[in-house]
């Protein structure tokens, strides 16, 4: 993996329009903000040696490195989801990668699951922490300690700096955003009801299909990370409906260009 990984980052880096510091995964149907990214250089996963191929419908699955708000930075257009059959391994080999390259800051977002009662669909939910409801952890195995420590510590793992600006500018800019804890779980099935209630009472107040194995390979690798969901749909009895993939992404593309705009301002306020 050590010599995947390496020969795959100096791939990449004679893409790249110079240093680049920050990495960008963007989640289902959630590509917006590489609309705004200048002089972008795309590379299509199918060209990058040893990447995984996404086949999920509403993935383009690319790299675009260019620069952001003036800032350059490397964005996943589609990630490597494990219900797709990648193992975790797969799932998270781009950020070894971003993380070879000299990424330090790592930024996602995905589609969400509400279970906080409190919630409303098209809500903005920036990522205090989460649980890892996975059935296969992405560091398992043996340890190289070139990637990151055996036990790597949690306490952390989305940056409160970069939760505190994000506020800020979503402030400054009247959106409404709410803050809370994603679990991460295989899916492909959305949740039954009385799943919906098991996660809520674990203490969860969104429920995805992603997210939480990058960032556990990013705190691993020493990275400082944010995550935004967006909520399509809610697991709050008396709310629940039948929801499907499409609405999870109508939902989605609505409210992308607030997100994009905090994402944004967020790349140009951590490159200060
Ligand atoms: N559950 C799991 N993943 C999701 C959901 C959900 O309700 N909505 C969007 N992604």
């Amino acid at each position: 993996m050590l010599e995947q990984i390496k020969q795959t980052a100096e791939f990449l880096k004679k893409k790249l329009p110079g240093e680049t510091k920050i990495g960008i995964i963007l989640g289902t149907g959630l590509g917006n903000l590489v609309t705004q990214i200048t002089e972008p250089v795309e590379i299509p996963y199918e060209s990058i040696p040893n990447f995984p191929v996404s086949t999920v419908e509403g993935h383009s699955g690319r790299l675009i490195a260019g620069k952001l708000g003036g800032v350059n930075v490397l964005a996943m257009q589609g990630r490597f989801h494990y219900y797709e059959g990648y193992n975790m391994k797969e799932v998270t080999f781009p950020v070894r990668v971003m993380k070879a390259i000299g990424i330090d800051t790592l930024l996602v977002s995905n589609a969400s699951g509400g279970v906080n009662p409190d919630f409303e669909i098209g809500d903005l939910m920036i990522i205090t922490d989460h649980i890892n409801h996975f059935p296969e952890h992405p560091l398992r195995g043996k340890n190289h300690k070139e990637l990151g420590t055996r036990f790597p510590d949690m306490s952390e793992a989305y940056s409160k700096d970069l939760i505190k600006k994000a506020k800020h500018i979503a402030a400054k800019n009247n959106i409404k955003v709410v803050e809370g804890v994603y679990v991460g779980t295989s899916g492909p099935t959305f949740e039954t009801p009385a799943e919906y209630v098991y996660f809520r009472r674990m203490g969860a107040d969104a429920v995805g299909m992603s997210t939480v194995p990058e960032v556990i390979v990013a705190v691993h690798s020493g990275m400082r990370c944010f995550g935004i969901s967006i909520i399509t749909d809610l697991g709050v009895p008396g709310k629940i409906v039948e929801v499907s993939h499409e609405e999870v992404q109508q939902i989605g593309n609505s409210v992308q260009p607030l997100m994009t705009l905090i994402m944004k301002e967020l790349v140009v306020e951590v490159s200060k």
